[in-house]
């Protein structure tokens, strides 16, 4: 290639030239092939019942675990900021080796998809659901005699979670738990109780990750024994995953999401590619930490880093992107996107 540029007298003459496409913000901008639209951000929220600790997580700077009765305050906010959707993650006052308060109609999360709904109503509330914040054991399901998750029995009393938010309210759930069959299990029993309107956003392809390490802290979820390598994914495993997304396309999940995102783009890209659905990413816990860490000690530059690895998972193929920096990203690029 070089050589055939090469004019007799040795000078280069160079034709091709993507540098003069770089000249000046304008042109970067009119060239740009990707954007993170903030309308496609998730900004995940912690909520404490009223016997556990509120403020500030230590592990994750400028997320808060809030009252339910400063939810919807916040969500206001969120929505000026043009945020259009949250995912709840409840700290239950009781916890016990079935999960009881998962689906108590006035769990926290139940009461507070109804505080949102009601003062709110454009905010899309999306609910995890899964049971490891409210099992004694912390696992993500019911416990077999061998101390193993049993998927079946799990399946049932998340059907049971899934009504008790339908019946709140909520706009999506979205299982976290990695029990084999879930999704159909959820589908068949909303469409039973009449809310086949509801969709699934089904954490898909979801790993056993260092990455959740903060989550714990901030959810009270770590599990007491063991791990949970018996029910989520082995992070060298990428057919595995495209498997597993093809699973709950299958019965019938209407978003797929991909966790933890960061060291997993390689999967948001493969998923993207074998379905039709929008694809979410997780960037999780742990990759938030990470990133104020740095930034804290003056390593980084927080902003940067931020608006490259948004930016990244939407090159990857990510159609939404849950974030806890969703809000602050909200707040520095106002309601467009950015020039990132
Ligand atoms: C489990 C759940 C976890 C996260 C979301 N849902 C933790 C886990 O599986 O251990 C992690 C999110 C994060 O780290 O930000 N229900």
């Amino acid at each position: 290639m070089i050589r055939d540029l090469l004019r007799p007298s040795g000078t280069v003459e160079l034709t091709k030239r993507p540098r003069r496409l770089r000249s000046s913000p304008t042109m970067r901008d009119l060239v740009r092939e990707s954007e993170v639209r903030i309308g496609s951000l998730v900004q995940p929220l912690f909520i404490a019942d009223e016997g556990q600790p509120a403020g500030e997580i230590a592990s994750m700077p400028g997320v808060f675990r809030y009252r339910v009765d400063d939810v919807a305050p916040e969500c206001r906010t969120l929505a000026k900021l043009g945020i259009n959707a949250v995912l709840l993650f409840g700290i239950p006052d009781r916890k016990d080796a079935v999960a009881s308060s998962a689906h108590d109609p006035a769990g926290v999360v139940q009461r507070t998809i109804r505080a949102i709904k009601s003062a709110v109503p454009e905010m899309l509330v999306i609910a995890d659901l899964c049971n490891c914040e409210y099992t004694d054991h912390g696992h993500c399901g019911i416990l077999d005699e061998n101390g193993e998750v049993d998927n079946d029995a799990t399946l049932e009393l998340l059907g049971r979670t899934a009504l008790s938010y339908a019946e709140a309210g909520v706009d999506i759930v979205a299982p976290s738990d990695m029990m084999d069959g879930r999704v159909g299990y959820l589908r068949a029993t909303l469409d039973g109780s009449g809310y086949s309107a509801l969709p699934i956003m089904s954490y898909a392809v979801k790993f056993a990750s260092g990455f959740y390490g903060p989550f714990r802290e901030a959810a009270d979820s770590t599990p007491h024994f063991g791990d949970r390598r018996g029910y989520q994914m082995d992070p060298p495993n990428a057919r595995e995953a495209v498997r597993e997304a093809l699973l709950d396309l299958d019965e019938g999940a209407d978003i797929l999401i991909v966790k933890p995102a960061l060291a997993y783009m390689d999967l948001i890209r493969a998923v993207r590619e074998v379905s039709d659905v929008p694809v979410a990413c997780y960037s999780v816990s742990g990759e938030y930490a990470m990133v104020k860490a740095a930034a804290r000690n003056g390593w980084i530059d927080e902003d940067r880093i931020v608006d490259e690895t948004l930016a990244g998972f939407v090159r990857a193929g990510a159609d939404i992107i849950i974030t806890y920096f969703a809000k602050s990203y909200a707040q520095r690029h106002g309601t467009r996107g950015p020039a990132a």
